[in-house]
């Protein structure tokens, strides 16, 4: 975490409203996942955190990237470009998965050239694929328990275990290679069980595929999921690695490749914002607080994530349940309704940490309000 008095130097620096990002941390994010699940290859999901910088330090750091638009796919590229350019090919294997069971054509058409590894959940994207990307090689996304995700993804991707050979083995036919299997368990799941599950069902779908002829599929990617520490509810991630390690070991053989890709877990932790405070009033008889950032910007991600950030004060002394609310006319900018705080004055900074995943990522220009300054410390 970031100390106080560096925030509020910066703020002064720069202005609110202000996202900070802390590349220490996203170092020792990586490194912890690295370091307790050594047979996994993390995939940073780009979408968490879309920033040329913090791809560049994960990229130094020798993560590889799930991207799930062109320019995030270019936002990685950035950094493959500087690669030798025999080295390209693996690289993009070795770097790149387009996560996104859904491509418009004309992704797949500019796709192609680079041979990407594609991820694919029904037969239309089969049809797709083998007349825009024939050189891409495929990863079935199957479709798995979310229970206990804060944001449940099953209900929008993933082919259902019944479909899943069928699929595969309809890919083949159309003179594509399906590389391996897929899945998400529902983003910061604290439900482990999920993996277990979805594990169990992948080398299920592994052992159908072989019975019935298709031996190509040397690649099983774990997906998001792993939890942010929020709060004190979330248990250490020593305690999921243990788990996911054990069923890894049980299910598939040394050459099976496994990889992950993590969004929040990298970047949740390295976001700290700092607002100002712009505006006060007494609404009900509670303090209520107008701040320079909100849900349509930074804050954004408790809507849209489903999560929750507690503002906090610089100020010390006696709290009181308070308002505290975003700076745009519309009645949903409500950051929270029931949020402990000393008395503020107009100018105040307050701040909010653990905000650095899914927030700044989703924020708009609602109102004609700008998004938050991005600084990056520790670069
Ligand atoms: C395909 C895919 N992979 C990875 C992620 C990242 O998930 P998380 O942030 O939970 O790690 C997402 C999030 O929506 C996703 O859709």
């Amino acid at each position: 975490m970031i100390a106080k008095a560096r925030l509020q130097r910066l703020a002064e620096e720069h202005g609110t409203p202000l996202l900070v990002i802390d590349h220490d941390e996203l170092r020792k994010n990586i490194r912890m996942f690295r370091r307790y699940l050594p047979r996994v290859q993390p995939y940073f999901a780009v979408k968490a955190g879309a920033d040329a910088a913090i791809v560049r330090t994960l990229f130094e750091e020798g993560a590889s990237f799930d991207v799930a638009s062109m320019p995030e796919f270019d936002l990685v590229y950035e950094n493959i470009k500087k690669m030798p350019a025999k080295e390209r090919q693996d690289w993009i294997w070795n770097k790149i998965i387009y996560a996104n069971p859904i491509k418009p054509v004309e992704t797949l058409a500019e796709l192609d050239k680079y041979k990407p590894l594609v991820t694919f959940d029904n037969v239309t994207e089969i049809d797709k694929i083998a007349r825009h990307a024939p050189h891409a090689g495929l990863v079935l996304r199957l479709k798995v328990s979310n229970t206990g995700a804060m944001v449940e993804l099953s209900s929008k991707f993933g082919a259902s275990p019944g479909e899943a050979v069928d699929l595969i083995l309809e890919a083949d036919r159309r003179g594509l290679v399906v590389e391996g299997v897929s899945f998400h368990v529902g983003s910061q799941t604290t439900n482990y069980q999920n993996y277990v599950e979805a594990l169990n069902l992948t080398a299920d779908i592994f052992a159908e595929a072989k019975s019935r002829g298709y031996t190509k599929m040397n690649l099983v990617d774990i997906g998001g999921g792993f939890p942010a520490p929020y709060d004190d509810t979330v248990r250490p991630f020593r305690e999921l690695a243990r788990v996911i390690n054990s069923e890894i070991k049980r299910l598939f053989p040394k050459e099976i490749e496994i990889l992950a890709e993590p969004g929040r877990f990298f970047v949740a932790t390295a976001g700290t914002s700092v607002a100002k405070v712009i505006g006060k009033a007494v609404r009900d008889g509670k303090p209520s607080y107008y701040i320079n950032d909100g849900v349509y910007h930074t804050y954004s991600g408790q809507i849209f994530d489903h999560c929750r950030y507690p503002v906090k004060s610089f100020r010390r002394g006696k709290t009181k349940l308070s308002a505290v609310f975003g700076p745009t006319c519309d009645a949903l900018d409500v950051i929270s309704m029931a949020e402990n705080l000393p008395e503020l004055k107009c100018d105040d900074l307050v701040y909010s940490e653990m905000i650095g995943a899914y927030a700044h990522a989703s924020a708009t220009t609602f109102n004609g309000f700008s998004p938050a300054t991005v600084v990056h410390v520790n670069e």
